[in-house]
Order: C-alpha cells, then structure tokens, then sequence
C-alpha cells in the first residue's frame, strides 16, 4: 500500500516512519511534487487536520493522511492549541514559541499541559479520524536537544526529563503523535 503523509516537517516524517509497517510505503509531499504550503484556516486541530488530507486529495489525486499538533496548558484555557505554531507570531520559530510560553506561565506552580495530535486519513473516498493525547507539565526552562517545537520544554507525565532529553523510539511509545498513529495503523491493517 501507498500512502501519502501530507507534511514537510522532516521530523515528523522521521516519527511516523519508524512506526508503520514496512508493507505501507510513505510518501511525502516532496514525493509527489507538492510544494506549497497547505492552507490550515479552521478554529480547530481537528478542522485542520481535515483540511489538510482534504485539500491534498482534492489537488493532487492521492489518499492520504495528515496531521495537525497543539499544545494546550490547562492555565492558559488550552492556549497555545490550534495556535501552537504561530504563538509568538505569524513569523516566529520555536524557540520564539518557548519563550513566549515561559512568559505567559511565569512562575505558575500548575504547570499542566497536553499535546493533542489528530490524524485524518482520506481513504478510498472516506475521511475518518485519530486522536492522540500525552499529559504532562511545561517545565521551567528548555532541557535537552532532541525532537523539534516545544519538546524542550515538556515533560510527560512519569518522567523528570523533557521530551527533548528522551529518544525518539522513547517519545513516540508515550506521545501524542505515536498513540495516534497506532490507532492510523490498526484501521489500515484491519
Ligand atoms: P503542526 O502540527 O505542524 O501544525 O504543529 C503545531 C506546532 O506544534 C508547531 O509549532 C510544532 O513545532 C509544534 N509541535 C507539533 N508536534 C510537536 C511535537 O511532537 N513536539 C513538540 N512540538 C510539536
């Protein structure tokens, strides 16, 4: 089976790979020559999740699946959420998003987050969806260098130790992305 993962994010790419089967063949966006950036307009990750495999199904012809990510602290009302990539601003990069979050806590003792990832797949012609969840808290400062986003500064539930100071095989046992994706895996195979 041929599937296309409807992100440029090489790392994400990296995390799902390593979990699907070999017999499912991922494609990327660079693969089938899609360059452009996919709108994500909706008020929800879910919407944008959908709108994202929609959109490369309706252009490009292909069955896909993609992801939408937010990060939701339980004192900022599930802020930074559908907005986690652009939190600091539309021309921002991570470590701008961290910083920015560090602020907005301040010194808060509840430090309590999750990240939410949502997977759509488009599949011969139905659209179904994932959903992955990883509690944990925002530590006080950036710790370690793995992963991307806002690895740095989140620490899952069980652990002292950010996502950025575990491997990659460790962060997708427990996070988001990898409980989502094994959800995606059981509907192909089954
Ligand atoms: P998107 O899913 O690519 O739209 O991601 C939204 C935001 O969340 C971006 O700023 C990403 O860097 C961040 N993000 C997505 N997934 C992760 C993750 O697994 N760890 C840390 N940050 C992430």
């Amino acid at each position: 089976m041929q599937l296309v993962f409807a992100t440029n994010n090489r790392n994400k790419l990296k995390e799902v790979q390593t979990l699907v089967p070999k017999h499912i063949k991922l494609l990327s966006l660079a693969d089938i020559l899609c360059n452009e950036d996919i709108p994500e307009t909706q008020p929800t990750i879910e919407g944008n999740a959908k709108q994202k495999a929609e959109y490369v199904k309706t252009n490009y012809g292909y069955d896909c699946f993609a992801d939408d990510t937010g990060l939701e602290v339980d004192v900022l009302n599930g802020e930074p959420g559908v907005f986690s990539a652009r939190y600091a601003g539309s021309k921002c990069n991570s470590e701008d998003n961290m910083k920015k979050l560090l602020f907005e806590l301040g010194d808060n003792t509840n430090r309590d987050a999750q990240f939410k990832t949502v997977i759509a797949l488009h599949l011969n012609g139905k659209l179904s969806t994932f959903t992955g969840i990883c509690k944990g808290e925002i530590a006080t400062e950036k710790h370690g260098v793995e992963g991307f986003g806002y690895d740095p500064i989140f620490k899952p539930n069980g652990y002292d130790k950010t996502f950025a100071e575990i491997s990659l095989e460790e962060k997708n046992k427990i996070g988001h992305r990898g409980k989502a994706v094994v959800q995606l895996i059981k509907f192909l195979i089954t």
